[in-house]
């Protein structure tokens, strides 16, 4: 049984490094072998947004490492996964790997698979989106999370002297392998809002009564008892969530299908009312669409 580490940071030696290898080592402590990659040196392009894999069946066409990055991934039965907060949220890196992974269909290898989340991170109150982009990218590919850290580790180096956080993604690692070993998917961490991904982030929706988890898309109620705020999520909620095999239907059957009908019935349309916006700006410099100069007669 094979568990892999991914660091998602350029810092050499940084705090994810170290938290993931230390997971690892918790990991082969419990009988798995560990295998390790550094999604930074993987050569991973942006999504062009070209729309050709959108159906799942049809690969990215970008020559670049994402496959690779892919092909490890797919072949671990576990993985954990540790990467710096950035601006209160996931790194540029992992964004960029995030969004290729639009030519991912349903189910993939990892379905099933345990997982498990470390974020390190500098300064308190800096950190509400750091596991929001770590969910979506697991739960896409129908992983179970089974625990999260968030560890405060700002300074290289922090994490080789924080003995506490070293013993606690330790046993991360184990249950990772663990999990992998026996099919127990309980989840072992902190239980917070939303009862699928752990979030403790919410969304206020019109009504200003239900709240909604913006990661995973599941409604709740939200009511005052005692003078706490208590949320209410139902079954029927919990089945809507947008990670499940149905919803995943539903979302390709009424958006992604109906939206490529639409592209190719205004097709023309389209080509009509392209000339106008192509010669606005025509010349792009550098990157920088620049405005053409009036030519003399
Ligand atoms: C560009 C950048 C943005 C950061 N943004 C945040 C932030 O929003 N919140 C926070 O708590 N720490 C932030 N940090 C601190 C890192 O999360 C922290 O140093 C972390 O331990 C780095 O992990 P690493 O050693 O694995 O790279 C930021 C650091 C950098 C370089």
């Amino acid at each position: 049984m094979k568990v892999l580490g991914i660091v998602a940071s350029h810092r050499r030696q940084g705090n994810s490094e170290v938290f993931v290898k230390e997971a690892l080592m918790g990991a082969e402590e419990a009988g798995a072998q560990a295998d390790i990659i550094r999604l930074t040196n993987f050569y991973i392009e942006p999504c062009t947004g070209c729309g050709r894999c959108q159906s799942g069946r049809i690969p990215c066409h970008i020559q670049d490492d994402f496959y690779r990055v892919l092909e490890r991934m797919n072949a671990s039965d576990g993985i954990i996964l540790g990467m710096p907060c950035y601006f209160h949220n996931a790194p540029g890196a992992f964004k960029l790997f995030i969004d290729r992974t639009i030519a991912v269909g349903y189910p993939n290898p990892l379905h099933g698979k345990p997982a498990t989340v470390i974020v390190s991170y500098g300064n308190r109150g800096f950190t509400s989106y750091a596991f929001s982009q770590p969910n979506l990218l697991l739960h896409k590919f129908g992983m179970n999370i089974i625990d999260q850290a968030l560890i405060q580790a700002g300074a290289p180096g922090d994490a080789l002297i924080n003995d506490k956080a070293l013993g606690r993604v330790h046993s991360m690692g184990k249950a990772v392998a663990a999990a992998a070993k026996t099919g127990d998917m309980t989840f072992k961490g902190e239980k917070g809002l939303c009862p699928v991904c752990h979030d403790r982030v919410l969304r206020v929706l019109k009504d200003m009564e239900s709240v909604e988890c913006p990661t995973c898309c599941i409604h709740g109620k939200l009511r005052i008892v005692d003078g706490k705020i208590d949320v209410v999520f139902t079954e029927a909620d919990i089945n809507k969530g947008r990670f499940s095999e149905e919803q995943w239907y539903r979302h390709h059957m009424y958006h992604v299908e109906p939206g490529r009908e639409y592209f190719q019935a205004t097709k023309e349309l389209r080509k009509e009312r392209r000339g106008k916006y192509s010669a606005y700006f025509p010349k792009e410099e550098k990157g920088i669409v620049v405005k053409p100069v009036a030519q003399e007669a």
